[in-house]
This record gives structure tokens, C-alpha cells and sequence, in this order.
């Protein structure tokens, strides 16, 4: 099939790189010509195991073409498929501007039968409008008699950051929202070779299941930083509770990790694109108004923790390990950790940061003040805390022989709890988590 992908961030590259390696004919179009120029160049945009090679691989078959003229690549496509940005507006819903921005080019340029895909995460209804704003552009371009040719399909992405290309090629399952059944024919057509199960559904659940999945992943961050907070004010430990309960398939193991709460480009502003949805419709969320809150709050106590411990801050050397808004990525928007780094900042700590990936993002938003460490240990020289942000797993790695002799004063606070089995309490640490309590008996 021929695909049109407007958008090349995590969703729309992955995607239209996987729709080739399927061996479908994709055109990727984006606004932002240095990402078009860089791709062309075969430069990845941001890091994602196994795209550089993808990406490579594609382009050399002559798969895929990279473009910011949608006109240029429209004629002969079966499929357009939305996946640009739908961030939070100042009122914490989703911002539809980008999405509707496409609709309206595609309408303009559009003068045969297709499907519109929308992957994009947006509010219930909105496939319903991206499909109204298309024909009406049609009509205004003067093919307002092919307009009735075109339909929609939601099919929500469920992929994860740092390994996108993974779970796109083997996803959980396959969320495809029409009103038609040649729709789901065509879309399944265009998803021959993933595996997983189809849920064919109509267009308002598959937009609603998107929210109440991501939803429901970060109730359930919350609940056990909840529960961390429990644990740490009566001896127990959140890290035996995750995995007492994790063992009962009703519940299951994942997502029960305490720390500083979630972050990251899609549940903040999903949560919250979730809670307003619901309000508009009449109806006050309760508990996701709770989630957003015990999130919030969740850094500012693993934060109070640090400065009772420490006091002033002002002027002490502080380290800190993690930017990313988890292990495995460079991106750092909405990252707890950046948020913790400037909360830092703003008391007048002198920051010393390391991450293994996500240094350059960082930079461009965290103050110039901010020290950057070529290395784990680097960052601790001098430190009088260490302050540990992100998952990495290579951070368990480090010698914490050689930490704790660089720094003035061995105190470590893990917000990811990633260093708790590492026994650093009796290394010569003074070592803090989330939810580890001191045993009373
Ligand atoms: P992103 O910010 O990485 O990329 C969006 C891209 O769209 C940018 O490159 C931007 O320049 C481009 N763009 C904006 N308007 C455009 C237009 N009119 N024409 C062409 N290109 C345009 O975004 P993302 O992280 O890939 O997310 C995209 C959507 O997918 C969002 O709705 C998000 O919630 C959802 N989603 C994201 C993930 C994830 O892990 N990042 C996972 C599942 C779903
Ligand atoms: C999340 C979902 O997992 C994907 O299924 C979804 O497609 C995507 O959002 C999206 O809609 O964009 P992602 O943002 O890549 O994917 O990251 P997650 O791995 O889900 O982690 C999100 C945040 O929760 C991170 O800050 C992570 O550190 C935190 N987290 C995760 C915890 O604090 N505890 C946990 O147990 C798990």
C-alpha cells in the first residue's frame, strides 16, 4: 500500500519505518525541515534502538522518502496517518491545533478515495472532526463531490519510549476504531505481519481506550508511591509490598515501582487531557484528580527529604545522576528529574549532573549554571549528596568504592530506589529511598 506519515517523532518515524520494513511505500512529511534534512542524511532525531539501522535499511531499499511538501507525496496514497505532537494547552487539554493543521493539508491537496489514520492520542470526538475538517477542505480546493471517498480510522499507538520499534513490531494488541468494515479490512491490510490481537471497535472507544490505558498505568504509579509513603512511615519496605502483590495476576508486577512519579511526554498531559475530557462531559474524575495530585506531591516530599537531611542548601555541591524522564531514553520532557534539578537550582544548590543519554536535551532547558559531568563518577567529585533521578541501570554498574572516596560527604538519596539492593547502607553510605522503612522489631 502507499503511506503517507505526517509527523517524524517517536510515533510517526517508528511507524512509517516499520509500515516499510512491512514492505508498504511510505512518504514521511514533517513541518520541521532540519529533522527532513537530517533524516535524509540518514541521521536519526533522537535516540531509539535499532532505528539508525531501520532507518538505514529502508532507505536503501528505496522504501521510504522523507519530505516537508505534503503536495508533493499526496497523489498516489492509499493511507495518511496522523502522529503529530497533541501536547497540553494552558487549560491541561489536548492541544489539537497540530492535528487539525494536518487534516486541513491533507483536505487541501487530497483529490482521490482514502483513509485517514489518526495515531495521534486526542479526545473522544476527535476523529470524527479530523474527518470533517478533511471534506470540508476538499470543498474549499473545489473537489467537494470526492469528499464522501474519504474515511477515518483511530488506531491508537501504545508503544513505549526506548523501545519502539519492539513493541510496535509485536504490540500487546492491535486498537482499531471505524465506523466501517472496509475500514478495518484496509487497515488490517496495511498491518498484515504484526501479530497480536485485533479490537475492533468504534471510533470513540478506541480514542477512549488510549487515554483509559495510559490512565490507568499511572493510577497505578500512584497508588504504590502511596503506598511507599505508608511504608516508609511504619518499618515496611514499598519494594516487598510491589512484589507481595505484583504476584497476583489480578494485580501483576509491572508498573509498581515507587519514586519521584511518572513523567515523560504522554501521561502527565494524557492524565490530564483524561481529567478535563471528563469534566466537559460532566463528570469530576475523583480519582484522577487523587493521581495527578499524589504525583505531584511525590517529589516534593522525596525534595523535603533532602533538605532536612542536608538543611540550607544554598551553595552546597550537589550530584545528581538522571535527567531522562526514564532509563532508556534521551527524552527529558516532563522528566521528574529535571523538575527536582531545578528545584535545586532554585534553592541555591550548586548542581553537578550526569546522565548517560539525555546531557544534550537537557541543556537546552535546564540554566547555564548547571554543571555537566562527562561521567557518574565525575558528577560525585567534591559532592557533599548524590542524588539519583533516573532508572539507569548502568548506574548500578559505577564503583561505589570510588563514589564514595570522591565525594565530601557519602550521602546518596535514590528516588528510583535503584541502588537499594546494593547494601550501600553498610558500604559506608548514608543511603535514602522511597518507601524503605526501618524495620521496628
Ligand atoms: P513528537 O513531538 O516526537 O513528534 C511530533 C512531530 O510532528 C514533530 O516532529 C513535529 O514537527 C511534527 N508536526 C507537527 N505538526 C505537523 C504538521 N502539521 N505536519 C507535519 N508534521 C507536523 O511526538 P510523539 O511523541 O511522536 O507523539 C505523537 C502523538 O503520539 C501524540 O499524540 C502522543 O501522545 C502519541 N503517542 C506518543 C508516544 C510516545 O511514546 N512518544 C506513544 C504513544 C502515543
Ligand atoms: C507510556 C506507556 O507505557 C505507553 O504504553 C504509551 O504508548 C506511551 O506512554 C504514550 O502514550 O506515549 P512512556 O511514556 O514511554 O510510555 O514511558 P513508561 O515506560 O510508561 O513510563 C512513564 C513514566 O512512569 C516514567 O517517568 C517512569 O519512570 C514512570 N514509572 C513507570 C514509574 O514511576 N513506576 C513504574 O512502575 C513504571
Amino acid at each position: 500500500m502507499n503511506l503517507v506519515v505526517i509527523g517524524a517523532g517517536y510515533v510517526g518515524l517508528t511507524s512509517a519505518l516499520v509500515y516499510a520494513k512491512l514492505g508498504h511505500r511510505v512518504a514521511c512529511v514533517d513541518i520541521d525541515s532540519t529533522r527532513i534534512a537530517r533524516l535524509d542524511l540518514g541521521q536519526a532525531p533522537f535516540y531509539e534502538p535499532g532505528l539508525p539501522e531501520l532507518l538505514r535499511e529502508m532507505q536503501e531499499a528505496g522504501r521510504i522518502v522523507f519530505t516537508t511538501e505534503l503536495n508533493q507525496v499526496a497523489s498516489d496514497a492509499d493511507l495518511f496517518l496522523l502522529a503529530v505532537g497533541t501536547p497540553s494547552d494552558s487549560a491541561g487539554r489536548a492541544d489539537l491545533s497540530y492535528l487539525f493543521s494536518a487534516a486541513d493539508g491533507i483536505g487541501a491537496v487530497l483529490d482521490h478515495e482514502a483513509i485517514i489514520i489518526v495515531k495521534s492520542t486526542v479526545p473522544v470526538g476527535t476523529n470524527a472532526k479530523v474527518l470533517a475538517r478533511v471534506r470540508e477542505a476538499m470543498k474549499k480546493a473545489g473537489r467537494g463531490d470526492l469528499a464522501g471517498l474519504v474515511r477515518v480510522a483511530s488506531v491508537p499507538e501504545f508503544l513505549r519510549e526506548g523501545r519502539a520499534i519492539a513493541d510496535f513490531l509485536r504490540p500487546d494488541r492491535l486498537v482499531i476504531g471505524a465506523d466501517d468494515d472496509v475500514v478495518y479490512a484496509l487497515v488490517e491490510r496495511l498491518h498484515e505481519g504484526i501479530p497480536g490481537p485485533r479490537v475492533l471497535l468504534s471510533l470513540e472507544s478506541a480514542e477512549l481506550a488510549k487515554y483509559a490505558a495510559n490512565a490507568f498505568l499511572a493510577t497505578k504509579i500512584s497508588f504504590i508511591n502511596e503506598i511507599a509513603q505508608i511504608a516508609e512511615r511504619t518499618g515496611a519496605d514499598v519494594r516487598e509490598v510491589a512484589k507481595a502483590i505484583g504476584l497476583d495476576p489480578r494485580i501483576g508486577p509491572a508498573f509498581l515501582q515507587a519514586g519521584i512519579g511518572y513523567g515523560g511526554s504522554c501521561f502527565p498531559k494524557d492524565v490530564s487531557a483524561l481529567h478535563q475530557l471528563s469534566g466537559e462531559n460532566g463528570y469530576a474524575f475523583k480519582l484522577l484528580s487523587a493521581v495527578i495530585e499524589t504525583n505531584n506531591h511525590q517529589r516534593e516530599l522525596f525534595f523535603g527529604k533532602i533538605e532536612s537531611a542536608l538543611g540550607s542548601l544554598k551553595g552546597r555541591r550537589i550530584a545528581v545522576w538522571g535527567l531522562a524522564f526514564k532509563g532508556g531514553t534521551d527524552d527529558v520532557r516532563a522528566s521528574a528529574a529535571i523538575d527536582i534539578v531545578q528545584r535545586l537550582y532554585g534553592r541555591g544548590a550548586d548542581v553537578i549532573v550526569y546522565d548517560a543519554l539525555a546531557m544534550e536535551n537537557a541543556k537546552r532547558v535546564l540554566p547555564d549554571a548547571i554543571e555537566f559531568a562527562p561521567s557518574a563518577v565525575d558528577a560525585t567529585i567534591g559532592a557533599e549528596a548524590l542524588i539519583v533521578l533516573t532508572d539507569w541501570v548502568e548506574f548500578r554498574d559505577v564503583s561505589f568504592e570510588t563514589v564514595r572516596t570522591s565525594m565530601l560527604e557519602p550521602k546518596i538519596f535514590d528516588g528510583r530506589n535503584l541502588l537499594a539492593d546494593l547494601d550501600l547502607g553498610t558500604r559506608g553510605f548514608m543511603y535514602v529511598g522511597v518507601g524503605i522503612g526501618n524495620p521496628k522489631s
